[in-house]
């Protein structure tokens, strides 16, 4: 039995952000889906049950636009489009047309049914749906029929019973669309004839056994984080292989959260690599936030080589464990996660020569993160490790905003703008810009008009509100400011205090991430101010900022204002884009 089950659905990937939300879903169901480049040849796909082409911001008509076999409408699988998806069906099969939009239609829409279908059982006539199009289908080809229709999307679904083929112009992957589900299960269960048999926990069997196999007669090491997958893949080579066979090291740098090293410790049992001072003293008097990655970066690398190197790692009797999950092995399209990589991903020499003879070990690359956790669970690790919020590589350190220069606040848009430097995404580039400040408590008036303001003040990328402090912030100003143990421990105190509050009340369940960044702006004799960035997100890619009730922030704020040298607490209201959810 392989850890790598044959997939029922394929979904075709023509470069939408929803391409692995969409096989997830799959998943969800019972199914078990893979992602593959929109061009795949029919004839690899002829022995699927049914085939997925996602959406995706091209125009049909585009030079270059991705494009799928067409043989594909004849080979076998049940085929739905979506979006784009169906688009392409439309373009592709003669007879049908696309029509290039000039306004498009985002949002929520009204999904009228015009004729029943197997794709739609059990939705009423009319049905909320998430649109995001500029182009339409203008002519289904012969044989498709027009299911569905918007105000202004005339042919907002198609089908060809007798074919097998089906096109939605709507998102049934995202939660916007609410029986978008129904659609999906009635495409894997009632068109393509898919069966329920995916459950990621029946997997790890099979995945220890395939541990045995790969690792024969030699032992595996690991790097480990602190982080879901890695402590999961490092868990089930424990299981398959016993203690003696399994050895995990997880470096201290100095820059991780408090309480964090003796818990990754005790929860998993490996060693720790004690690297403060060489991290500290590498960092002192950096100020530009890509050099600190990059000398993070460095030191992880000779850190990891000094251990490899020293535990004989790099003789024939190891081989390297890593928990990369199938989202890090596809890289195609839309799917690339550009955005989230990172400079820091320099490639440890020792690392590189196990890769390259194959000495490598991947447990988890069957699949997504919730299958991790649902895995995880199984074998008993903690909820509270398994449920953790992510957390980047650089630690602490791109949560401690340094500046090389003072300067004083000053008035605009009816704030202040604060000259420190925060990373915002504008198109494709990250850039560093300052940040505007209102001195009320964050609403959901304030953070309405906060979009406004982001947008038409184009010198800042973020707009954060005053949610109480020793000084307005008329009166403070941005100071030189390094990475310091002093400053790390400040940082380090906030983020516990708010880590505290926030799994106490319950509040750490209902954001994706929540960083706790410490800004070099307050008085002389309170120099640094914290800013709490609760966000909701579905991958890191976009991610909208989130309120809290008012009393958990109240009590947050006074206990962080008893921190020594916390000046004022600030709240973060910018979505990503314009703002990443880092502020370096
Ligand atoms: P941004 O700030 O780009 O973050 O919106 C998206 C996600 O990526 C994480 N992140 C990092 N992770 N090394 C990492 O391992 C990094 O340098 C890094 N920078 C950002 C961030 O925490 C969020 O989850």
């Amino acid at each position: 039995m392989s850890s790598q089950p044959e997939p029922q659905i394929t979904v075709l990937d023509a470069g939408g952000q929803y391409t692995h939300l969409i096989a997830r879903r799959v998943r969800e169901l019972g199914v078990y889906a893979d992602v593959r480049p929109a061009e795949t040849a029919a004839a690899e796909l002829a022995g699927r049950k049914g085939v997925i082409i996602s959406g995706g911001p091209a125009s049909v008509y585009e030079d270059g636009s991705p494009k799928v076999d067409p043989g594909l409408f004849a080979a076998g699988p049940a085929v739905l489009g979506i979006c784009y998806g169906q688009q392409l069906m439309a373009h592709l099969i003669d007879g049908g047309s696309v029509r290039q939009g000039e306004h498009g239609e985002y949002g929520f829409a009204a999904l009228r049914i015009e004729q029943q279908a197997p794709l739609f059982e059990g939705l009423a006539d009319e049905e909320p749906v998430w649109m995001s199009h500029r182009d339409q289908v203008d002519t289904p080809p012969p044989g498709f029929a027009v299911l569905a229709s918007t105000g202004t999307c005339r042919v907002a679904a198609i089908g060809d019973a007798a074919r097998r083929l089906y096109g939605v112009q709507f998102h049934p992957e995202v939660v916007h669309t609410p029986r978008g589900m129904r659609v999906l299960e009635n495409f894997l269960f009632r068109v393509s004839g898919c069966l329920n048999d995916w459950d990621p926990r029946s997997r790890i069997a099979a995945i220890e056994e395939e541990i045995r196999q790969t690792a024969g007669n030699r032992n595996v090491f690991f790097f480990v984080s602190g982080g879901v997958d890695s402590s999961v893949a490092y868990r089930l080579c424990l299981r398959a292989l016993g203690k003696d066979r399994v050895r995990g090291a997880y470096v201290d740098t100095g820059l991780m959260r408090e309480g964090e090293t003796a818990y990754v410790r005790d929860a998993l049992g490996v060693d720790v690599v004690d690297a403060n001072a060489q991290f500290l003293s590498a960092l002192t008097g950096v100020t530009d936030p890509e050099q600190k990655r990059h000398i993070i970066g460095e030191q992880f690398v000779a850190v990891q080589d000094r251990v490899l190197n020293s535990g004989h790692y790099l003789d024939g009797d190891w081989i390297l464990g890593q928990g990369t999950i199938y989202p890090d092995t596809i890289e195609s399209g839309g799917t690339a996660k550009a955005d989230v990589i990172k400079t820091h991903h320099n490639r440890v020499a020792g690392i590189q020569r196990l890769i390259d003879e194959g000495r490598i070990i991947e447990p988890l690359t069957p699949f997504y993160k919730d299958e991790v956790r649902e895995a995880g669970r199984e074998i008993g690790l903690p909820a509270e490790l398994l449920d953790r919020h992510p957390f980047p590589g650089p630690g602490l350190a791109i949560r401690l905003l340094c500046t090389d220069s003072d300067a004083a606040v000053r008035p605009a848009e009816g704030g202040w703008i604060l000259p420190v430097r925060s990373v915002g995404v504008q198109g494709d580039s990250r850039s560093y810009r300052p940040v505007l400040a209102f001195d009320e408590a964050p609403s959901a008036e304030l953070l309405g008009r906060a979009v406004h303001a982001v947008n038409r003040a184009s010198e800042v990328n973020r707009v954060v509100a005053r949610c109480g402090g020793h000084t307005p912030v008329a009166g403070q100003s941005v100071r030189c400011a390094s990475i310091t143990g002093e400053r790390l421990e400040r940082l380090r105190r906030a983020d516990a205090i708010v880590r505290d509050a926030t799994r106490r009340s319950g509040f750490d369940a209902e954001t994706w991430q929540f960083p706790v960044v410490l800004i070099p702006c307050g008085t002389a004799d309170c120099p640094d101010s914290v800013v709490l960035r609760p966000i909701h997100s579905v991958d890191g890619m976009t991610a909208q900022a989130v309120l809290m009730p008012a009393v958990l922030l109240e009590e947050i704020t006074a206990a962080l204002l008893k921190v020594v040298g916390v000046c004022s607490v600030y709240y973060d209201l910018t979505h990503k884009p314009p703002a990443t959810i880092e502020w370096e």
